[in-house]
């Protein structure tokens, strides 16, 4: 077998299901824009047809597939250097993984814990596009064999799966076709907690909304949910180590970190010896002074949803112009007839 190089190329995904959280935007968005400023070619893509695994109101997925490109746009990605699109716009991801569906075994979709926890305890009234998800997500990756994809911690399982797609594939039909991919997970944020249980997620299906930071939320809104914020009554310490066992002190320092761009270690050499109550107005300003400019461009970029659409529009046509020879290769390989 030919030992291939493969080109680096950085690709990423984000599901249409509710609005973007302060999770969203620091464990990915944020290193996504880095990401596309390092000078590698990068594919971000609103991921449509997973959200479709859970029921979704068409109107709701709609806008919330506009809005989610609103906030990709307005956070720094620009559709000149990173490409744009939703997925369902490109059939390659959904024939790939077909293929996939074929590769991968049951016993790995059956030990994937976000199934479990997203199916709960009834699992026979689950879709099966929910159990096969994670094939579509391997799809999503190598149908542009990227080489890097940056995510939060709790995609970590599927990239793992990921990677073993790919050596499957590649070991069944004695080629070196698909990379291995390599996850990125990186920095203060990639795993940002809720602001009412650190031991839980940061999610948009969190039923209590003073539980996340929504991107569209108003000065006065983060502001409250940051008062509101579970903490403990120690003040913050000057060495990590003051941190352990104490999670949602830790949540708040990571997230301070993380918009502030600095490391946790500096925020404590700043804010060590400082209480809660002083503290938490300095988060709130910061986190209002990095994300007020986010929501207010996103509120522009929706008045005028036919650029949107436009932007997706262009973007698919150069994701379908680089994932197309790649299928066209993968069905060869498998031995599927392609009349010229
Ligand atoms: P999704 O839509 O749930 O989340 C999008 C991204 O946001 C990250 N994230 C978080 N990071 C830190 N703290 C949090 N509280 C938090 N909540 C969410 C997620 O880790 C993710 O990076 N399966 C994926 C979407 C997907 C995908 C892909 C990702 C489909 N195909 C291919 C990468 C590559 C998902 O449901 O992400």
């Amino acid at each position: 077998m030919t030992e291939v190089v493969h080109t680096p190329r950085v690709f990423s995904g984000i599901q249409p299901s509710g609005g973007l959280t302060l999770g969203n935007y620091l464990g990915a968005l944020k290193r996504f824009v880095e990401m596309q400023n390092s000078g590698i070619e990068t594919l971000y893509c609103m991921v449509d047809l997973h959200a479709i695994t859970v029921w979704q109101n068409p109107d709701d997925l709609r806008h919330a597939t506009r809005e989610l490109a609103a906030g990709f746009i307005a956070s720094g990605l620009d559709p000149q250097k990173s490409i744009l699109f939703n997925q369902s716009q490109v059939s390659a991801h959904a024939e790939l993984a077909w293929v996939f569906n074929c590769v991968a075994r049951m016993g790995w979709l059956n030990r994937m814990t976000q199934f479990k926890d997203k199916a709960g305890k009834n699992r026979e009234n689950a879709s099966v596009g929910l159990f096969s998800y994670p094939n579509l997500m391997a799809s999503d990756i190598l149908i542009y064999k990227a080489t890097q994809v940056p995510v939060g911690d709790d995609q970590k399982q599927h990239l793992e799966l990921t990677r073993d797609i790919a050596a499957k594939f590649n070991n069944d039909f004695g080629v070196d076709h698909f990379p291995i991919t390599e996850p990125k997970i990186e920095g203060a944020a990639t795993r940002v907690m809720s602001l009412r249980d650190g031991a839980k997620k940061m999610s948009k299906s969190d039923p209590s909304d003073a539980s996340r930071i929504n991107m569209t939320d108003d000065a006065e809104t983060i502001a409250k949910k940051i008062r509101k914020a579970k903490t403990d009554p120690d003040g913050l310490p000057s060495e990590i180590e003051g941190l352990t066992d104490r999670a949602e002190a830790k949540n708040l320092v990571n997230i301070y970190a993380a918009l502030a761009d600095m490391s946790v270690e500096q925020v404590l050499a700043e804010c060590g010896g400082k209480q809660f109550s002083e503290f938490k107005p300095m988060l709130s300003d910061l986190a209002v002074a990095k994300l007020s400019p986010i929501s207010g461009e996103m509120a522009r970029l929706m008045e005028d949803t036919s650029e949107i659409d436009r932007i997706l529009g262009d973007g698919a046509r150069k994701a379908n112009a680089i994932a197309q020879p790649i299928l066209e290769e993968t069905y060869d390989i498998v031995g599927l007839i392609r009349s010229k």
